[in-house]
């Protein structure tokens, strides 16, 4: 199958969504990083998106919609889940709620779970996109399962070129990071994975919120301890490199690459998955035996980052 890459005008994104009304897969930008997308209302189109990626079947896939009264349609959103979407949607948030009974979302979305994740994200052409494809758009990561996330055209092409039909090229995510995942349908909210709406934000609205531990993930089976991953071990948190190994930097200090030259979180969210993917080719390029990544600090968008860097050093 040749892949088009499609212009984010609107005869690309018209093109994009007629694929999806076909039952095919597209790869679309969001402002988190880029989606492959498909109808989740169709099961043959969501099974696509499972062998494309080859995503392990027991893992969900988050429903994106283009408006609210839309979510209302699929999910029991609770008065918390409310009070999140007034405040972070459209935006990178998603949601997990319980799935409604009369739902026709395909069963392979939610792995057979009775909760959906779903979102509405904030990036135009994602929004024209789903408002085209005139149905819920299921979408993970457009990576390879396991593998870095992508957050621009050619990443995608990259990782999916000859097995999708189309791309829509929208540009650099302007996040670079998935969204927050938090899990609304039980009694108290519990975040899932850290992502682009930074915790600090959560807390002003929720109080303090309850992070599920590695070991309860049952309810989240993506969360797998390596995720992200280089094919170049990683080593974090390193003041001083060792012989051997290339520098990917956060801050003024000499580096082979650098997250932020100025300490910028909002800036190394941008450039981490990208960066991630160079200095990988670097590492191979000079024979380096390891990825040494510079300290990042654990506030606002910094969690989301030193959470993906850790699955991405993780050997399990
Ligand atoms: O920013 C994002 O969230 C991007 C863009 C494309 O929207 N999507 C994304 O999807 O990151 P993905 O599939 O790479 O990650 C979704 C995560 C997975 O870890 C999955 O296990 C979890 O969401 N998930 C999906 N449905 C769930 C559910 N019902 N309960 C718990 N976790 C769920
Ligand atoms: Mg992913």
């Amino acid at each position: 199958m040749e892949t088009e890459l499609l212009k984010a005008d609107i005869e690309g994104i018209k093109k994009g969504a007629t694929f999806i009304k076909n039952g095919f897969q597209v790869g679309f930008p969001t402002e988190t990083v880029y989606g492959l997308g498909a109808d989740a209302r169709n099961d043959l189109a969501v099974a696509g998106i499972f062998k494309s990626k080859q995503r392990p079947r027991f893992n969900p896939l988050i429903v994106h919609f283009y408006k609210f009264d839309d979510v209302l349609k699929y999910v029991e959103l609770s008065p918390t889940a409310v009070q999140l979407a007034n405040n972070f949607w459209p935006g990178p948030l998603t949601l997990v709620c319980k799935l409604r009974a009369d739902s026709d979302i395909s069963p392979l979305v939610t792995s057979g779970l009775k909760t959906l994740a779903v979102r509405i994200p904030s990036n135009q052409v994602a929004l024209e996109f789903i408002r085209l494809c005139g149905t819920p758009v299921a979408a993970p990561s457009a990576n390879r399962s396991g593998k870095i996330s992508t957050t621009n055209s050619i990443d995608v092409l990259k990782e999916l070129d000859g097995v999708i039909p189309a791309i829509i090229d929208g540009g650099l995510s302007e996040i670079g990071l998935e969204s927050t995942i938090i899990d609304v349908s039980g009694k108290t909210p519990i975040l899932l994975r850290h992502g682009g709406t930074e915790m600090e934000q959560l807390e002003m609205i929720l109080g303090s919120l309850e992070i599920r531990k590695q070991s309860k993930l049952v309810n989240s089976p993506g969360q797998l301890a390596s995720h992200y991953a280089p094919d170049t071990p990683m080593r974090l948190n390193v003041k001083t490199r060792n012989k051997g190994e290339v520098l990917l930097g956060f801050g003024p200090n000499e580096s082979d690459l650098c997250l932020s030259k100025n300490g910028n979180l909002t800036e190394a969210a941008v450039n981490l998955f990208s960066h991630m993917r160079s200095i990988d080719i670097l590492a191979k390029k000079v024979g380096a035996s390891c990825i040494a990544v510079a300290p990042i600090p654990d506030i606002g968008l910094g969690m989301a980052i030193n959470d993906r860097l850790k699955r991405a050093a993780s050997n399990d």
